[in-house]
C-alpha cells in the first residue's frame, strides 16, 4: 500500500512525499520594480516548502517573450524565480513552473503563431530549467489556448492542429523532442490536461498519446467545461479527481488527482487506494502553508471553507488578504 508520505521519484527528482501545490495565481500580488514576481511571490511559496509540500508547481506563467528573453523571462526578472526555486529546494520541496500560452482562439491562429508559440514553450522551459526548478508543467486544461487544440468539440481547424486526435495534440508532440533536449534527462515535463475532453474516454485517449509522446507526468483536472459524469457514490472525492483516477488506470506515467481534496482523510483515500501517485491541495494549501507537516504528523489543519461552494469563490481571486481561513490562523 502506497502511504502519503512516502517518497516518488521522477527523472532523478525526488519528491518527498505525495502531496502537491497545484498552481494556482496569485491574483492580488505585487512583483518587484514593476516586474511579476518579487518578494512577496518569495515568501508565499517558501512558506508552503517550509509547510512540507512534497511538490509546489507555481502558477500559470505565459511563455510569451521566452525567446527573445524579455518581460518575465528577462536576467533581471528571473531573479526573484531563482530564489523560489533555491528555497524551496532548501527546504526539501521539488519546485516546478506551469507554463501557459493564454487565453486565444486557436481555430484564428495562423501556422506561423502556432510555431512561435511552440518556440516560446520550449524556450520558457529552457529558462526554467536555468532558474534552477526541477520541471515544467505545460497547462492543457481548462479551456486556455492548449486545452482548446485538444478537445474536438472547440477544435475546427481543417489543417494538421485539427481533427484527428495525432492532431489536436500535435502542438505538443512537435516540440517535446525538443524540450528534452534542452532540458535534459533529468528534469521532469508535465501536462496539465483536463479528465473530460470531452468524457473521460477521450481524456484516456489523450492521455496515452501524451505517454507515448514522451510527457513524464499528467496532472488532471478539468477540460473545456466542469466534468458531468456520475462518478460511484463510495468514492470520497471530487468528480474530477474521480477522473484523474480513471486516467491512471491506462497509463503507466505518474498522475496528479486534484480538486476539493481539503482533508488528510480525503489525500489518504486516493494515495493508500494507489487511486493516483499524487494529491494537490489548491485552496486548502492557501488556506494553510503547513497543511503537509500537519497532516503528516496528524495534528488538525486551518481547513479551507471552499468559500462560495460548487461556484468556487475562493477570495484569492480578488483580495488574499479576506481569506477567512488567513484571518483566524
Ligand atoms: C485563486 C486561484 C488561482 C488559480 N490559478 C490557477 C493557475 O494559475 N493555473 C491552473 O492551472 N489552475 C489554477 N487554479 C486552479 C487550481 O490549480 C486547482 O485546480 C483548483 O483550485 C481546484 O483545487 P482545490 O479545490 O484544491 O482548490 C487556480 C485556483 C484558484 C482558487
Ligand atoms: S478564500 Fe475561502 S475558498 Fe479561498 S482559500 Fe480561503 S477559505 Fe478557502
Amino acid at each position: 500500500m502506497s502511504k502519503l508520505s512516502d517518497e516518488f521519484i521522477i527523472r532523478g527528482k525526488k519528491i518527498k512525499n505525495r502531496i502537491v501545490m497545484p498552481p494556482m495565481f496569485c491574483f492580488t500580488f505585487t512583483g518587484d520594480n514593476g516586474g511579476m514576481y518579487g518578494e512577496q511571490y518569495v515568501e508565499h511559496y517558501t512558506k508552503r516548502a517550509k509547510g512540507g509540500t512534497g511538490l509546489i508547481i507555481i502558477q500559470a506563467t505565459s511563455v510569451v517573450g521566452a525567446t527573445k528573453q524579455i518581460g518575465v523571462w528577462s536576467d533581471e526578472q528571473m531573479k526573484p524565480l531563482e530564489k523560489i526555486a533555491q528555497n524551496c529546494h532548501r527546504y526539501g520541496s521539488a519546485i516546478m513552473m506551469q507554463l501557459s500560452c493564454g487565453d486565444i482562439d486557436i481555430n484564428e491562429l495562423t501556422i506561423e503563431e502556432i510555431h512561435t508559440m511552440q518556440e516560446d514553450c520550449i524556450a520558457a522551459a529552457t529558462r526554467a530549467k536555468q532558474a534552477g526548478f526541477d520541471g515544467i508543467e505545460y497547462h492543457f486544461a481548462h479551456g486556455y489556448t492548449l486545452c482548446r487544440f485538444l478537445d474536438s468539440t472547440f477544435n475546427k481547424r481543417t489543417d494538421n492542429y485539427g481533427g484527428t486526435l495525432k492532431n489536436r495534440i500535435r502542438f505538443l508532440t512537435e516540440i517535446m523532442p525538443q524540450v528534452r533536449q534542452v532540458v535534459g534527462e533529468e528534469f521532469i515535463v508535465c501536462v496539465r490536461m483536463g479528465g473530460n475532453i470531452p468524457d473521460v474516454t477521450g481524456a484516456i485517449d489523450v492521455a496515452k498519446a501524451f505517454e507515448e509522446a514522451g510527457v513524464d507526468l499528467l496532472h488532471v483536472s478539468f477540460g473545456m467545461n466542469e466534468p458531468a459524469n456520475i462518478i460511484p457514490a463510495d468514492f470520497q472525492c471530487s468528480t474530477i479527481a474521480f477522473n484523474g483516477s480513471e486516467i491512471k488506470k491506462h497509463v503507466k506515467i505518474p498522475v496528479i488527482a486534484v480538486s476539493e481534496i481539503f482533508t488528510g482523510e480525503q489525500a489518504k483515500f486516493l494515495i493508500e487506494n494507489e487511486y493516483v501517485d499524487f494529491a494537490a491541495i489548491g485552496r486548502g494549501i492557501y488556506a494553510d502553508e503547513n497543511w503537509a507537516n500537519k497532516v503528516l504528523a496528524d495534528e488538525p489543519i486551518q481547513q479551507c471553507r471552499n468559500c462560495g461552494g460548487s461556484s468556487r469563490k475562493c477570495l484569492w481571486f480578488v483580495d488574499h488578504t479576506k481569506c477567512p481561513a488567513k484571518k483566524i490562523g
